[in-house]
């Protein structure tokens, strides 16, 4: 049986209290949110049970699964020929599931490797290409430069005949996000994980987009997958039946994770409710500005990503020395400034200022930024 933490080693100030949370995944939620589903937890509506305690085929979940379905339709504007699916197994899966399905015998793929996780992803397709004689080409890499940008379209070797090329719109660890997306003459297939819904996307241009729900979206246990229907019908027939993507369209054909599907509808709700994509868009501008304002006002703090290649989503910086980082995540905890640290590999401080983290969040970091470096600096 669990302990209770001693009440000795819980600061009085912070105790109990939701505090300012920069985490990468899972990151924060909206605090409505969180308040509705509290209200509602034991029970669901008027179906006499929490909603995790009814069947996925009930009327009642039913309305929740075909709202997320609706509300995400309508606000990234997906016509008829869109389907959005509720998966299991997370982006990670998506890395094999995406080339299982859109790389044919013999075919070709163009990646975009901006990261680790595009670099997780170009491994899958390779083991996909390996089994079907085709060829996964990387168009461009930034790993020469620690990921610090995003290759600029003019150097990307690209492939005419490429299925697909894949790309991570945004870099969680390194704090590089694409700011345009790439026109290229095939279809798009995104990994959008970690700026999902943080701003408008010219869906046209893509086949595939996926995102696992734990930072823009909900909490972890599902990922957004949403498909083109003339896309999906270039897929490589015979696979498994949970691996391919039509198995999923117009019907539950397993339990979905029907606790992280209610959430990601309520999500989707307060986006709808704060202005849609344009509302994300401006909060998400005015977070970003303040804190790379923070950075490059004084030489104390130094961003890691190139300015044109900065991301809105995740901030990462680093101080003079790893002993005064140390002493930055430690003292921000105790102000109540969460989860700062920056990725096990690559180290530094780490701000993640995903849709649901407020600018009060972002000025008490600023704040806090500013009176450390007067202590340190
Ligand atoms: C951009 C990106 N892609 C993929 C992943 C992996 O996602 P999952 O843990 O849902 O498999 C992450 C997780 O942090 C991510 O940031």
């Amino acid at each position: 049986m669990m302990q209770p933490v001693p009440e000795a080693l819980a600061p009085e100030s912070t105790r109990g209290r939701r505090l300012h949370n920069f985490s990468a995944g899972p990151g924060a939620l909206p605090e409505e949110v969180i308040e509705e589903v509290r209200a509602e937890l034991p029970v669901y509506d008027d179906v006499g049970a929490s909603i995790m305690e009814i069947s996925h085929r009930s009327p009642a979940y039913d309305a929740v699964h075909n709202g997320a379905v609706e509300r995400m339709k309508r606000l990234l504007g997906l016509g008829d020929g869109w389907h959005v699916l509720f998966l299991q197994g997370g982006a990670s899966l998506q890395f094999y599931q995406a080339p299982l399905n859109f790389l044919p015998e013999g075919g070709k793929a163009d990646y975009l490797v901006t990261g680790s996780w595009s670099k997780k992803a170009l491994k899958e397709a390779k083991i996909v290409a390996a089994s079907r004689g085709a060829t996964v080409n990387v168009a461009a890499s930034s790993e020469d430069a620690q990921f610090s940008y995003i290759p600029e379209p003019g150097t990307w070797q690209l492939d005419p005949d490429a299925a697909f090329l894949h790309f991570t719109s945004n870099n969680t660890i390194y704090g590089t996000q694409f700011q345009d997306e790439p026109e290229v003459d095939v279809p798009l297939v995104c990994d959008a994980s970690s700026d999902f819904l943080s701003r408008p996307i010219a869906v046209e241009r893509y086949g595939l987009i996926y995102a696992g729900a734990q930072k823009n979206i909900g909490p972890a246990g599902t990922t957004a997958v949403l498909v083109r229907e003339d896309f999906l019908q270039r897929r490589v027939e015979g696979l498994p039946t949970l691996l391919d993507y039509r198995t999923h369209v117009g019907t539950l054909y397993h339990t979905p994770a029907v606790f992280a599907v209610y959430i990601v509808e309520k999500v989707l709700k307060w986006i709808e409710a704060n202005g849609g994509l344009a509302g994300m868009t401006a909060r998400n501008d005015r977070k970003a500005e303040t804190l790379y304002g923070a950075i490059d006002a004084t030489d104390f703090y130094t961003g890691t990503a190139r300015p044109d290649s900065r991301s809105k989503m995740n901030v990462t910086f680093r101080l003079p020395s790893e002993e005064l980082e140390a002493k930055f995540v430690k003292e921000a905890k105790e102000e109540g400034l969460l989860a700062l640290k920056g990725y096990r590999t690559v180290g530094g401080i780490r701000a993640s200022i995903y849709n649901a983290v407020s600018q009060a969040s972002v000025d008490a970091l600023v704040d806090f930024m500013r009176r450390f470096e007067a202590a340190n600096g």
